[in-house]
């Protein structure tokens, strides 16, 4: 059977463009959905390109769904040896951090934060117990330690540089088993979410996810890449 992976926040920007070069790699591919009518369009125009991409309910803000994703795919597949946490929000792009609500700040870490750990604490024992998993945490690089002096698109920096936090506790669970989390950045890409002025296209982002998703026993484990090129925290 060949390799699945799951993509969360699969139906535009970076994430649909994941599910379809991984499903040109020879994945079978969920396509993680909060919408599930758009998830269902998103599903359709990839298979009519002849890829195997499925569409499924996913919104990472609601923990206590993902038991019945977990469950849907094990179901169908017996395993699930990608997880690409995509899904995000940047609501104070142009907000300093005294100027965000606090609803806005909160509901920025539940989905760039606690989205990603709730799915990798449900997803990785699935992973361990199999022996076999690749975690791919979507990062920025504007959220590293030393961009944080800066307040400005703080709730979404503060995000970010958590999830690197936890790229590196869930990669410390791994170690004796072939299972690795490592989170990328991007780059600056031109979607709804990085805006027009951005350099690359979401095809040109590719290279580190595509490459995370699919390492080799010996390859990284909790750290943090722009395509191949190693990133400080
Ligand atoms: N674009 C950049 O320059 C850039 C740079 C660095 C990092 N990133 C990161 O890359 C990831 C993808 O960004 P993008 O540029 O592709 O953004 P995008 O085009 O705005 O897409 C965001 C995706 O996340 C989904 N989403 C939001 N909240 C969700 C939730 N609660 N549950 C499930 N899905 C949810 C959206 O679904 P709906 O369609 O339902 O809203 C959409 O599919 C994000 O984590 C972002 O922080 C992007």
């Amino acid at each position: 059977m060949s390799k699945n992976a799951l993509v969360t926040g699969g139906n535009r920007g970076i994430g649909y463009e994941a599910c379809r070069q991984l499903a040109q790699q020879g994945f079978k591919v969920w396509l993680g959905a909060r919408n599930e009518e758009k998830g269902i369009k998103a599903a359709n125009q990839l298979q009519e390109e002849g890829l195997d991409v499925h569409s499924i309910f996913l919104d990472v803000a609601q923990p206590d769904k993902i038991g019945q994703v977990r469950d849907e795919i094990l179901q169908e597949d017996g395993k699930i040896d990608v997880l690409i946490n995509n899904a995000g929000i940047f609501p104070d792009k142009k907000s300093s951090i005294l100027d965000v609500d606090t609803v806005t700040f909160e509901d920025i870490q539940l989905v760039n934060y606690f989205g990603p750990y709730f799915l990798m604490t449900t997803f990785i024992p699935v992973m361990l117990e199999n022996n076999y998993g690749r975690v791919v945490n979507i990062a920025a690089e504007i959220g590293v330690s030393h961009a944080l002096d800066a307040p400005m698109a703080g709730a979404y920096k503060v995000s970010k540089y958590s999830l690197n936090a936890l790229t590196r506790l869930f990669a410390g669970t791994t170690r004796r088993k072939d299972v690795k989390v490592n989170s990328v950045s991007p780059g600056w890409v031109k979607t709804d979410l990085g805006g027009e002025k951005a350099k690359r296209k979401p095809e040109e982002a590719m290279e580190g996810i595509l490459w995370l998703a699919q390492l080799e026993e010996d390859g990284p484990n909790g750290k943090f890449f722009r395509d191949k090129e190693e990133l400080d925290f």
